[in-house]
């Protein structure tokens, strides 16, 4: 039986929180040996909003230094920073030529982020068209993510569609989206009501990043928002939010069930109690990432060589398919 396709991104703007690993690459990592995986480095878009230089470029291999400490084994998958592999930009200028304005000013994402913004970029406004370009030039069949990623899959859907039916071929791959049960949406210990998110883990008590030491982390959780309750259960009513929250990474990080997770804290002595067992079930998942980050960081070397691979394998797989592509679209192929 062939192998089932993967396709997934991250963007290497620093502070990887607790949210990116549970809504994204631990099940990167779990899946890795049922799949064809391309895991890829989105630094083109990290460009979309003003970056520091030298730090977008440390934070890019920071980043790869974190995703292969967490498990991703480069015999099993292809890891590659998306800038390495032209094939990207080039296809989505392609793409930008088959896509209504109307898609992309529709998208929440965009909404929401330049609203926060004096001047918008263009390529703000064109990111998920970048994204769909990554996804499809794979053949991604499955694009594994957080809730806050599915409207930007079921975009490169709808322009994977567009494109197949202007062209009537069967071209494109549909892809879609994979999300978690637990953790595919980690809100924030300061406040629950909105999202973890790698712009606000500057804010204190506000994320658990992947890098942060142990007792760090225990003072974040303790922190936590809760309620002025006692009881200790999954809820949807906002008002117990940040218990939600609370249970919702454990059983992210435990794979339990809601039930077993319940269960676990029915002798729980008040909510103290419920933050101490959570900071500590995340201490345990991530101190060995954080020492194994440690070595991998050592040997810059190896890891330039690893990412130099990952770019060959996928430039293989990505290049042809544009090619394909400019060539469907009527532009001339050089001789
Ligand atoms: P990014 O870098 O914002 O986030 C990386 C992954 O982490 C997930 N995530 C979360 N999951 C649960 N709770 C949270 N609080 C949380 N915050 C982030 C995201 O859903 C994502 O899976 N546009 C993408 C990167 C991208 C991509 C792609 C993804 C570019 N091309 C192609 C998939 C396929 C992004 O900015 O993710």
């Amino acid at each position: 039986m062939t192998k089932k396709r993967v396709f997934s991104g991250i963007q290497p703007t620093g502070n990887v929180h607790l949210g990116n690993y549970l809504g994204a690459f631990k099940n990167w990592v779990a899946r890795q040996d049922q799949k064809e995986n391309y895991f890829c480095i989105v630094d083109l878009h990290s460009l979309t909003v003003p970056q520091t230089p030298a730090q977008l470029r440390q934070e890019t291999l920071s980043l790869a230094g974190i995703l292969l400490a967490s498990g991703l084994d480069p015999d099993k998958c292809t890891l590659f920073i998306q800038s390495h592999v032209t094939a990207h930009a080039e296809g989505c200028w392609l793409l930008n030529c088959i896509t209504p304005l109307g898609w992309l000013q529709r998208m929440t994402q965009f909404k929401d982020k330049a609203a926060r913004q004096e001047s918008v970029l263009t390529g703000l406004l064109d990111y998920p068209v970048l994204m769909a370009g990554d996804i499809i030039f794979y053949d991604a069949h499955e694009v594994p993510v957080g809730d806050d990623q599915k409207q930007h899959v079921e975009l490169a859907r709808d322009i994977a569609q567009r494109f197949n039916a202007q062209y009537e071929v069967d071209f494109f791959v549909i892809p879609e989206p994979v999300i978690p049960e637990a953790g595919a949406r980690v809100m924030g210990l300061d406040n629950p009501l909105v999202k973890m998110s790698k712009s606000l883990a500057v804010v204190r008590g506000h994320a658990v990043r992947i890098l942060d030491e142990p007792d760090e982390i225990m003072r974040s959780f303790k922190r936590a928002v809760t309620d002025s309750g006692r009881e200790i259960r999954f809820s949807d009513d906002p008002e117990k939010a940040g218990v939600n929250n609370l249970l919702g990474i454990y059983q992210a990080i435990t794979g339990q069930s809601r039930d077993v997770v319940e269960a676990a804290f029915a002798d729980a002595r008040g909510y103290g109690d419920l933050k101490v067992r959570v900071a500590e079930v995340t201490i345990e998942a991530l101190a060995p990432i954080r020492k194994r980050y440690e070595e991998l960081m050592a040997d810059p070397a190896e890891l330039g060589r690893l990412l130099a691979k990952g770019a060959e394998q996928a430039t293989a797989v990505a290049q042809p398919k544009v090619d394909q592509m400019k060539h469907m679209m009527g532009l001339v192929l050089p001789q």
